[in-house]
């Protein structure tokens, strides 16, 4: 791997400010300074430091997205996709999982293949926790079908899914798949339909509410962490 891509992967600097620190010296791979940054090094095998620090390389990256309305979860498309929203677009990042294009809220954007399986497989019923706003109010009757496993368009059953009222055209949702537009069906199903919906969480993701929509960060290591935790999957 060239050593400005490992420097940029950890986290150190852009290619073009790599570039630069590089010619300065400031980077040595195995005690001897260099000053190409187009050098390939071993990163399993090669230390690297940046001013004497070595540097710790990460295979993968891993950022939380408040995905806003209008851009689509893919990774082309001649619309606005979500990774236009990441400047970190050279690591081969793909959302891991999808929201529609006018859904906002919790998308995890990364290229950990392994992780996004895991997460996404059918089997693993992980779940999925959205704000929902409704264009009439939600009946008694509705959050009981619901909680008890609604059948969405005429017969597939969704598996129970748990319901929080926070005012009377208001909710959070949380659902265990991850079927095509589910919640807007199930609301469907219920006569009602959804006017706003905001993923807040993941698993044991949580949308940081410091983000505003547009915004992303890079996970903390408890939270790659609580990710790959085995027991809700
Ligand atoms: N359910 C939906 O209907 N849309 C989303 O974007 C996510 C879940």
């Amino acid at each position: 791997m060239r050593i400005d891509k490992y420097l940029a992967d950890a986290g150190i600097g852009t290619r073009s400010e790599l570039k630069k620190a590089v010619r300065s010296g400031r980077v040595s791979v195995n005690g001897k300074i260099i000053k190409d940054s187009a050098m390939h090094i071993d990163e399993n095998a090669d230390t690297v430091c940046f001013d004497d620090v070595p540097v710790v390389w990460r295979r993968y990256a891993y950022y939380m997205l408040n995905k806003p309305q209008g851009y689509i979860s893919s990774t082309n498309d001649s619309g606005m996709t979500v990774l236009d929203l990441i400047y970190e677009n050279d690591r081969d990042l793909f959302p891991c999982g999808r929201l529609d294009k006018d859904t906002e809220g919790l998308l995890l954007i990364t290229n950990d293949g392994p992780l996004a399986h895991q997460l996404l497989s059918p089997r693993h019923h992980v779940d999925k926790e959205y704000y929902v706003k409704l264009s009439r109010d939600l009946a008694d009757e509705a959050v009981k079908e619901i909680e008890e496993g609604i059948v969405i368009d005429g017969g597939e059953k969704c598996m129970p899914a748990e319901v929080k009222r926070i005012s009377s055209d208001e909710c959070m949702l949380v659902i265990h798949q991850g079927k095509f537009h589910q919640v807007k069906r199930m609301i469907a199903a219920v006569g009602n339909e959804v006017i706003y919906l905001k993923r807040i969480r993941m698993k044991n993701l949580v949308l940081d509410e410091k983000l505003a929509p547009g915004e992303y960060r890079a996970l903390s290591q408890q939270e790659i962490s609580g990710l790959k935790e085995q027991d809700n999957l």
